[in-house]
């Protein structure tokens, strides 16, 4: 037998290994070679996604309680021109002809999200379970399946019902560890025999950051320092409650997977030669996606984090970290809780060391990471202010991502990029350029060993984009807010997404080439009909003033004539 301190050598000899795993990965090797030309392995899943409150609309209808989202938007100047998802892409009306698009892109999966109020009103089992809402998803489901188009369901893509927010704060309390493990384990119950993907949490560092510590997002809140890393903890914990769940009574039956799906930018050292600035880079991301995915594949924050975080408190004064830490039973319960990878990703920033003093008052989430972020002004940037196209940082990524976690099983939930309102344009050439390069660079990556299994583009609709309102469109459709029947329109980019899938990649140079005009061909009538559209709504906003003034008309002149036949008669 071993001695008693040589097991507890090997435990931290083998937690130090496990936490530095970082160093399989190259921050001075940035190859950025020439487009390739190749296919995905056989198998590989094409889909496109959405989330429940920025497309379902019906906000209030048959049964569905209030969730954070729909009290923020109503709030007078949260949300860009006062928009609010109430309606959206009416979504919920929707299901067979948005089926008929995912069929017309030949998708092998759509990825949507289950509005936890539109099942559970008050988000309380006990309270009430909504059977409208559950019908609508069950009709959602089989018609995927119908259409053999696999689903993968979001249990959380930030819709919390209001009555948790108001009662308990929202994920500032441990109470949501149990709600949330409720209402999956009643999606389990009533989906599972048909749902084999499930993604617990959706981009919880957007949760925690703009949520609770800049408030741009539902609920709002602004408590800078701590209110994000206090979110986190609690989704940490609520999503390894949910994953306990499955797999110890569902998985035998049922045989579905349960990941979460982590949203990250990558950070790119401004001089790969200056070792600051490589730490920098590393910690932006660590900051980033690390701060989910550590916990989740080694059991605790990453180093990194516990080391900054704890100074910058100790030098304010506190007699503890700002970061919450994880008991030894909390480190092994949440350890491993993740049967694949979802991957969020858009974007890519150049990170240099930047020191922040840490006064009384002034601890941010930001300025613990002492960092800055830079873009190089020749990146495109079509649409959202901070989405750059820089296709190799999503190389990088998903490499980062399998020195890491050791080589976990990916499926990227979201990549796309956006356009701003003005333009109706759906001759969208560099959202071709983007899907394209942004592939093709995941293609490397999987030739680099990366286990990367599906690709989600980001969205299939144009949609409510949260504090931006309807001013972002990232959709292959375009959808015609104007009009209330949310008319969609194929942008051209379905055009070639659809040959990406039908190919399976990217057979040679000549057929590629050839796919961007036929692809650009085609959207000029489609232009054409959307030219049209604000015709069409016109009538229809012609029809509702008309025939009522006529109508009143009408009454008022019969009884004229009816006073006048009364007068003559008397
Ligand atoms: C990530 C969010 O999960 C998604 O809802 C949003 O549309 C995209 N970012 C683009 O901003």
């Amino acid at each position: 037998m071993l001695p008693c301190c040589a097991v507890r050598t090997c435990h931290v000899l083998v937690l130090v290994l496990c936490l530095s795993a970082a160093e399989d990965f190259d921050w001075t090797k940035n190859d950025r070679g020439s487009f390739y030309y190749g296919t995905f392995p056989a198998g590989f899943s094409w889909g496109a996604g959405s989330s429940a409150y920025q497309t379902e609309g019906a906000w209030d209808k048959d049964g569905k309680g209030l969730s954070i989202w729909d009290v923020f938007s109503h709030r007078k100047g949260k949300i860009l021109q006062n928009d609010t998802g109430d309606s959206s892409c009416q979504g919920y009306y929707k299901i067979k002809e948005d089926i008929s698009l995912m069929k017309e892109l030949k998708l092998d999966h759509y990825r949507f999200s289950i509005s936890w109020p539109r099942i559970m009103p008050t988000g309380i089992k006990s309270d009430h379970v909504n059977e409208k809402g559950i019908k609508y998803y069950d009709e959602l489901i089989d018609n995927l399946l119908e259409n053999k188009i696999t689903p993968i369901a979001t249990l959380y893509h930030w819709d919390l019902p209001q009555v948790l927010q108001e009662k308990y704060g929202g994920w500032q309390n441990i109470s949501m560890v149990n709600y949330f493990n409720e209402f999956a384990n009643l999606c389990f119950e009533r989906f599972g025999n048909r749902v084999k993907y499930w993604i617990t949490l959706n981009n919880p560092w957007s949760v925690a950051v703009e949520g609770y510590e800049t408030g741009e997002h539902a609920p709002g809140l602004k408590l800078r320092g701590t209110g994000a890393y206090r979110a986190a903890h609690h989704m940490i914990k609520a999503h390894a409650k949910v994953w306990h769940t499955y797999d110890t009574k569902w998985r035998g039956k049922q045989k579905g997977l349960v990941g979460i799906s982590l949203s990250g930018d990558w950070g790119e050292p401004v001089d790969i030669s200056n070792q600051k600035d490589i730490e920098a880079a590393e910690r932006y991301v660590q900051f980033y996606i690390g701060w989910f995915a550590t916990p989740i594949f080694h059991g605790d924050y990453p180093q990194v984090m516990k080391d900054f975080i704890g100074r910058k408190s100790a030098q304010q004064g506190l007699g503890t970290s700002r970061l919450p830490t994880f008991s030894s039973q909390e480190k092994s319960y949440v350890k491993g809780t993740c049967d694949f990878l979802g991957i969020g990703h858009f974007t890519t920033r150049y990170i240099t060391q930047k020191n922040y003093q840490s006064g009384h008052g002034s601890s941010s989430y930001f300025t613990d990471r002492d960092l800055a972020e830079l873009v190089d002004p020749r990146w495109p940037d079509p649409g959202s202010e901070w989405l750059y196209s820089v296709p190799w940082g999503f190389r990088r990524l998903l490499n980062f991502v399998k020195a890491q976690y050791r080589n976990p099983m990916i499926y990227v939930t979201e990549n796309g990029v956006s356009e701003k309102i003005m333009c109706t344009e759906l001759c969208d050439d560099w959202r071709i350029q983007y899907y394209k390069d942004y592939t093709n660079e995941m293609l490397k990556a999987i030739k680099d060993g990366v286990n990367v299994r599906g690709y989600t583009a980001w969205s299939l609709l144009d949609k409510f984009e949260w504090d931006e309102g309807y001013s972002e469109r990232f959709g292959l459709y375009y959808v015609d807010f104007r009009n209330k029947n949310t008319p969609r329109y194929p942008k051209a980019s379905v055009q070639y997404y659809k040959r990406i899938i039908s190919s399976n990649g990217f057979p040679n140079q000549r057929e590629v080439e050839n796919w961007k005009r036929k692809a650009t061909e085609t959207c000029s009538s489609s232009n054409q009909l959307l030219a049209a559209d604000p015709l069409t709504s016109h009538m229809e906003m012609v029809t509702e003033v008309v025939v009522p003034t006529v109508c009143t008309l009408c009454i008022l002149l019969s009884a004229v004539f009816l006073m006048f036949l009364l007068r003559r008669h008397n």
